[in-house]
């Protein structure tokens, strides 16, 4: 894997608008006739003014959304720490993620082909963006966190490949622009999860898919998995506050008893006991790093909503999707096809109802 200093391709504003309000973004100074890349300068908008800089090659077009101010700045604190220490480290070295695994489990024709566009909602360090476009499509990837940094350098080969610092709430795309969006481990830590879903499909063409990972809320589980759960957010209320170096180091001297406990008998159960060993966490690695960097994902978001099976498809339809299909994989994954139609008043009750009956921690 190449990895260098990114530039950002001039390709890229023909999809960008003003994250503010939506009118056109002009590089400033405007660039030479035959120029194909940038790597440092300044997107201004044609229509309010605002000004969006570009560093390392990456638009840093970053609004303030009031209603979720507080938890996103929380968030990216805990994000920017996270993926400066292992954004790169987990590409480059290989580590086992989840979304690997769970790849599987989606219909190959909806993460895109050769010709359209997708949205990767919420990229982190750019392992799945990665994944993702090397099967062709053209791929945005946009995160609110550091994550861009290890996201646009990872990418750095692929010239089907842009990425772009911004914030769900406030994404710097005009409506219906893309054949395909996904979005993994992220709806779930923004204050008001239907918001971001209702975002995304905005963003989207009628018909086209929005694939999800997000957790379940163990509302179908044994009474011991859903303790479990209960001691895990009772914990997070503490941790969550914690700074990342303290959090981090927390987080390294649990992982000797998290391999013994889960990581060590879920390899040993695989073959006798496949369904078992499915049912335990942290199966999906032996190695101390990467559990390290999953119990600090766990344990720091600001917010952590879940999700029980009806209560998703109930989001996935408010948000104006239909032929919703879910497979569980330590939580959801689940893709539905945008409706030709927009959200109603009656929608927001129901989406409100939806949220109120669902777990928060
Ligand atoms: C658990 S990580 C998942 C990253 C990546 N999708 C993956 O599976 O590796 C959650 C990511 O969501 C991003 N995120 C959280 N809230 C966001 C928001 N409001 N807008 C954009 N990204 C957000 C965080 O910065 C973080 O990188």
């Amino acid at each position: 894997m190449a990895l260098g200093p990114k530039a950002m391709r001039i390709g890229l504003l023909r999809h960008l608008v003003c994250p503010a309000c939506r009118d056109r973004l002009r590089p400033a100074p405007p660039p030479a006739s035959d120029q194909e890349v940038i790597e440092e300068g300044e997107l201004r908008c044609a229509g309010c003014a605002r000004s969006y800089s570009i560093v390392k090659g990456v638009p840093r077009c970053l609004v303030t959304d009031v209603a979720a101010a507080t938890i996103t700045a929380r968030t990216r604190r805990q994000y920017d720490f996270a993926w400066r220490r292992f954004g790169l480290r987990e590409i480059e070295e290989g580590w086992e993620k989840d979304s690997a695994r769970y790849l599987s489990l989606i219909p190959g024709e909806l993460l895109g082909r050769p010709g359209s566009l997708g949205l990767d909602a919420g990229c982190g360090g750019g392992a799945d963006l990665l994944r993702i476009a090397e099967r062709g499509a053209e791929v945005i990837g946009v995160d609110l966190s550091e994550g861009v940094e290890s996201a646009s350098r990872a990418t750095a080969h692929l010239p089907n490949v842009h990425v772009v610092q911004a914030d769900i709430h406030r994404l710097p795309f005009p409506p219906g622009l893309f054949d395909f969006a996904y979005s993994f481990g992220v709806l779930h830590h923004l204050p008001d999860p239907s918001r971001g879903f209702t975002a995304i499909a905005e963003l989207l063409k009628p018909g086209a898919p929005l694939i999800t990972y997000l957790y379940e809320d163990f509302s179908d589980r044994s009474a011991m998995e859903r303790t479990a759960l209960r001691v895990v957010r009772a914990v997070r209320r503490v941790t969550s506050r914690a700074p990342g170096p303290i959090l981090l180091a927390l987080c390294w001297v649990a992982v000797p008893a998290v391999w013994l406990a889960f990581s060590l008998p879920a390899r040993m159960l695989l073959r006798p006991f496949p369904r078992l060993a499915g049912r335990l966490p942290f199966r999906h690695t032996l190695r101390w790093p990467v559990l390290a960097s999953d119990l600090f994902d766990r344990f720091s978001p600001a917010i952590e909503w879940r999700f029980s099976s009806r209560g998703l498809m109930e989001l996935y339809r408010i948000a104006g999707f239909q032929a919703v299909e879910m497979r569980r994989y330590r939580g959801w994954v689940s893709w539905g096809f945008k409706r030709d139609r927009t959200a109603t008043a009656g929608d927001d009750d129901a989406r409100r109802a939806v949220l109120d009956s669902m777990a928060r921690g």
